[in-house]
């Protein structure tokens, strides 16, 4: 592997192997989604608790900091809405020149696989996989599902998960399930993170999915309404990170939850 490859990696999956990257690009579907309206506000107060930021162009040269200096994984796959008629549907957004241009350190796009739409969003994959191989960049492959939720068991997530690996992702991202996400991570030859979903009734819940998922062998997540739609954003960002880098137990995580939530202003959802 080339050194740019290899240190872009490195900027993204910590040197514990392990991962905790933050999901802002709900926008480019669904608008501007609840505690995310005003992107940079959002953000600003988790960025040290987390490794990364996942986000697309536009909220990213509007909204973000420059002097921040978190490494950028740039989604780059769009084109749908919640308005329209399937998100399946995506293209590619964004070109190789602005990947480089806006300093991503790696870049994630969506797949839909056994949507109508799984030729054209695995052909996004590989044209995206030509152009950044070319450049260093590594690219995660979201396993998205739409609307169809429902879809999120072991052997269609295995399916996708290595589907996007053969067809050259570095890292991909898919979500857990409660029965054998173990074999999803065993099937994938390359590292797994694991995708938030809708917001969980108690951070309990969270908690204890990302532990569960870290223990079949996910090397991290990629989340976002969890974090910041939660009432103590802070709170959880700082409990999901040491769960994920200290290896605590769901039990402990939450005690860190409970002590820094007391130092945070509660925000009403
Ligand atoms: C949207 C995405 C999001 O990045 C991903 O779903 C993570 O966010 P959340 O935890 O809120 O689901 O890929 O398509």
């Amino acid at each position: 592997m080339d050194w740019g490859m290899k240190n872009r990696l490195n900027q993204v999956i910590q040197p514990d192997g392990r991962c905790f990257f933050m999901a802002i690009d709900h926008g480019y579907f669904q608008g501007p989604t609840t505690n995310l309206e005003k992107p940079g506000k959002t953000v600003t107060p988790l960025l040290p608790h987390v490794d990364a930021l996942f986000v697309t162009r536009g909220v990213l040269r509007n909204c973000i900091n420059p002097q921040h200096t978190k490494p950028i994984i740039l989604r780059v796959s769009g084109g749908t809405s919640m308005a329209g008629g399937d998100l399946a549907n995506e293209i590619l957004t964004t070109s190789i020149d602005e990947i480089i241009r806006l300093n991503a350190s790696a870049v994630g796009l969506s797949v839909f696989i056994g949507s109508d739409y799984e030729n054209q969003t695995l052909a996004n994959l590989s044209t995206l996989v030509n152009e950044c191989e070319d450049h260093g960049i590594p690219v995660m492959a979201v396993t998205a599902v739409g609307r169809e939720m429902e879809k999120r068991e072991a052997r269609y997530l295995a399916l996708c998960c290595r589907i996007c690996a053969e067809l050259g992702a570095r890292v991909v991202k898919t979500y857990w399930c409660e029965k054998d996400f173990d074999k999803v991570v065993k099937g994938c030859p390359v590292p797994v993170v694991i995708a938030g979903g809708p917001k969980c009734e108690t951070e309990t819940e969270v908690l204890s999915f990302v532990h569960d998922g870290l223990q079949q062998g996910a090397i991290g997540v990629n989340l976002g309404r969890n974090v910041w739609q939660s009432k103590h954003p802070v709170a959880m960002a700082k409990a999901l990170n040491a769960l994920i880098h200290q290896k605590l137990s769901v039990k402990d995580a939450l005690h860190v939850f409970n002590e820094s939530k007391t130092a945070e202003p509660t925000v009403l959802v």
